[in-house]
């Protein structure tokens, strides 16, 4: 369970890496998947975003929580469940989960995770026999709520199958399961919450924290998130 600042001290190679970032990235990439989005493409830049917009990619993020100018959609999960989206293939670019995912390109396997996707991403990394770290985006490079309650929730789905290495893990696990009867009221206190909610944004905040709306674990193939 590291920030991205810790991440750049371990070597993935051999590890499966769950990038998470509640809200919104990874929460969007799981409803955009579950909703019949053909590929997600995350890159890091704005240019490279454009660029692939230019090849028929739906051009899709954010920065600092706000729609990027010149992109058809933003960075909500409503956006990645409408009907114009199914079926086409969207690039991305968020603030922190786009380049959470590119730092994490050494891993062995690399899927995403968000409340929406809690049980399936569990039964996914049960008895993979790989060891499995929990990249939590945060925010500019520090650490988040709502990232670390989700981390702490998928070790409590582990908790009887994995050893916890270290003592974020287990920070994650005890701050989920003395938070859990109450995840969404926590994960509307939460930094981003607010910044979002000072723009307006209230139903993603909302909706974000909704478990298990969704079965499908994205996972990156060649530079795409594929089913
Ligand atoms: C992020 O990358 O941190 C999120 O995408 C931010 C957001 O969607 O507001």
């Amino acid at each position: 369970c590291y920030t991205p600042e810790l991440i750049k001290q371990f070597d993935l190679k051999g590890k499966i890496v769950v990038v998470i970032d509640v809200l919104r990235a990874t929460s969007c990439m799981v409803a955009g998947m579950g909703s019949g989005v053909e590929t997600i493409r995350p890159v890091s830049s704005i240019e490279a975003c454009t660029e692939l917009g230019a090849k028929g990619y739906i051009m899709a993020g954010e920065r600092g929580g706000k729609k990027v100018e010149h992109f058809n959609m933003g960075n909500s999960p409503f956006e990645y469940m409408e009907d114009a989206v199914r079926g086409k293939k969207v690039a991305t670019t968020t603030t922190n989960g786009t380049k959470a995912i590119e730092l994490s390109a050494d891993a062995d396997e690399i899927i995403v995770g968000a409340f929406l996707n809690l049980s399936a991403v569990v039964n996914y990394l049960e008895n993979k026999g790989k060891d499995i770290v929990l990249f939590c985006a945060g925010w500019k490079g520090r650490y988040n709520l709502e990232d670390s309650l989700f981390a702490g929730a998928v070790c409590n789905g582990l908790r009887n199958t994995a050893a916890f290495e270290d003592d974020a893990t287990l920070s994650a696990l005890f701050l989920y399961q003395s938070m859990k009867d109450d995840l969404s009221y926590y994960i509307s206190r939460s930094n981003h919450a607010a910044r979002l909610s000072s723009f307006g944004i209230l139903r993603d905040i909302e909706y974000c924290a909704k478990i298990d709306e969704f079965s499908v674990v994205p996972k990156l193939l060649d530079d795409h998130l594929v089913l």
